[in-house]
C-alpha cells in the first residue's frame, strides 16, 4: 500500500518539511502539559525564522505564556471530547506578527487516551483582509449609491426654486427685496454646494403605492420644470387622450422619473427648442413619451444610459436615467430610448394600468 501511494519515509519527510501550512504533533504529557513532538519548517522558513530547535519544547516556549495558555485551551477541548476540533484563532509571532490561522486539531487515540494530537494550522491572514475588505468597499458602494441618489433628488427641487428666485430678480425694482434676493441666491448656491460635497445619507421616503391620474402627474411635474425651461425659453408643449387614465404607482417616485427625463430633455435642447410630452394609452399600458430636438444620442451610447454614474456632462452625476430604471421596475413597466445624432430623442416610459 505505502509503496503504491508513494508514501515512503522519504517522501513523507520531503512532504512535511515543504508543505507551505504549519503541521505539528502534540505528545500530551497529562492535561496541563504539552510538548512540540515535530513541526514543519516550511511555513517558519517562508518568514525566514532562524532554525531554532522546536522540536522537544513545550508549548509555551514556543508560544509565549499567554498564547500557549490559549493553545491548552484548545488541546484540553480535543483530549476531553475525543473529537477533532476546528476553529479559527489568532497568534502573534515575534517575527511573523499578528496571523490569523484556520486550525484543525486530531486526537490520536491509544488505549482509550489521547497520546497525541496532530494539529494543522492554515494561514488565512490575507484571505481575511481581503475579504474584510471586500465587505467594507461593497458597504460603502451602497451607502455612496444611496447617498449619491438622494442629493441628486434634493437637487430637483432646488434648481426650480432657483428658477423662480431668478424670475422674481427679473421683474423686480425695489432696492430692499434685491438685497434679500442675493442672500437668498448665495444661500441656495450654499445648499447646492453641500449637495455637491456631500451627498446627504438618509431613508427614502415610505412608498406609498395608489391610482393616481398620470396627467396630473404630468402637470405637475412640468410645473416644477417650467421655470427651468422658461430660462433657456424652452416651451413644453403636452398632448393628452381625452379620457384620463389612471395608474397604479407611488407618485413622488413616478413623479421623479418624469422629472429626470425632461430634465434631461431640457439640458439636451437648444436655447428656444420645444419638448413634446405625450401620454398614450390602450387597455393595458400608459405610454408617456418625452421627445426632444437636442442633440441626440449615439447607437453606441444608447447602451450606457442607466448605468449609474454614466455622464456626458460637466455638473452631471450619472444618475438621473439609473434612478428611473429602478423606478420603472418597480413598477413593472419599462423604458424606450429612440434617438438620432442631431435629430433629437424620444425617450418613452411604458407602464401597466394595473399591476400586482
Ligand atoms: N434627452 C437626451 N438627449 C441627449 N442625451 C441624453 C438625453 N437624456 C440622457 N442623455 C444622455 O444620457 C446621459 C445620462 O443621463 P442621466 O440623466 O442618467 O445623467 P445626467 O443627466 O448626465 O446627470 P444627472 O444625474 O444630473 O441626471 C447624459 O449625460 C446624456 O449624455
Ligand atoms: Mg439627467
Amino acid at each position: 500500500m505505502e509503496k503504491e501511494s508513494g508514501l515512503d519515509t522519504n517522501n513523507l519527510k520531503l512532504i512535511f518539511r515543504h508543505i507551505s501550512d504549519l503541521i505539528f504533533l502534540i505528545r500530551v504529557v497529562d492535561l496541563q502539559h504539552y510538548e512540540i513532538e515535530a513541526i514543519n519548517e516550511g511555513y517558519l522558513a517562508h518568514y525566514q525564522t532562524t532554525k531554532k530547535n522546536i522540536s522537544g519544547k513545550r508549548i509555551e516556549e514556543f508560544l509565549g505564556v499567554d498564547q500557549g495558555i490559549k493553545a491548552i485551551r484548545r488541546f484540553q477541548e480535543v483530549i476531553i471530547r475525543k473529537e477533532t476540533l476546528h476553529f479559527e484563532e489568532a497568534y502573534t509571532f515575534p517575527e511573523q506578527g499578528y496571523r490569523m490561522f484556520d486550525i484543525t486539531l486530531v486526537p490520536i487515540i491509544e488505549e482509550n487516551t489521547v497520546a497525541n494530537l496532530i494539529g494543522t494550522a492554515k494561514d488565512i491572514t490575507e484571505k481575511r483582509i481581503n475579504e474584510e475588505q471586500m465587505v467594507q468597499s461593497e458597504k460603502l458602494s451602497v451607502v455612496g449609491q444611496l447617498a449619491a441618489g438622494i442629493g441628486h433628488e434634493l437637487k430637483n427641487p432646488l434648481t426650480s426654486l432657483k428658477g423662480f428666485l431668478k424670475l422674481i430678480d427679473s421683474e423686480n425694482s425695489n432696492q430692499d427685496i434685491e438685497r434679500y434676493i442675493k442672500v437668498m441666491d448665495t444661500e441656495f448656491n450654499r445648499i447646492e454646494q453641500i449637495i455637491d460635497e456631500f451627498l446627504i445619507l438618509a431613508k427614502p421616503n415610505k412608498i406609498h403605492f395608489s391610482h393616481y391620474r398620470i396627467d396630473h402627474i404630468i402637470e405637475e411635474v412640468i410645473e416644477l420644470l417650467n421655470a427651468q425651461a422658461n430660462m433657456e425659453s424652452i416651451v413644453l408643449t403636452t398632448e393628452y387622450p381625452d379620457i384620463p387614465s389612471q395608474v397604479y404607482c407611488e407618485n413622488n417616485q413616478l413623479k421623479q422619473v418624469f422629472i429626470n427625463i425632461i430634465k434631461n430633455a431640457i439640458e439636451a435642447s437648444r436655447d428656444g427648442g420645444r419638448i413634446f410630452i405625450k401620454i398614450a394609452t390602450n387597455e393595458e399600458h400608459i405610454q408617456v413619451s418625452i421627445r426632444d430636438h437636442g442633440e441626440g444620442i449615439s447607437q453606441e451610447d444608447i447602451d450606457k444610459l442607466g448605468s449609474p454614474f454614466y455622464t456626458t456632462k460637466k455638473n452631471g452625476t450619472g444618475l438621473g436615467l439609473a434612478i428611473c430604471k429602478r423606478i420603472i421596475d418597480k413598477h413593472k413597466g419599462r423604458l424606450q430610448i429612440d434617438s438620432s445624432v442631431g435629430q433629437g430623442t424620444e425617450i418613452t416610459v411604458i407602464l401597466p394600468i394595473n399591476f400586482t
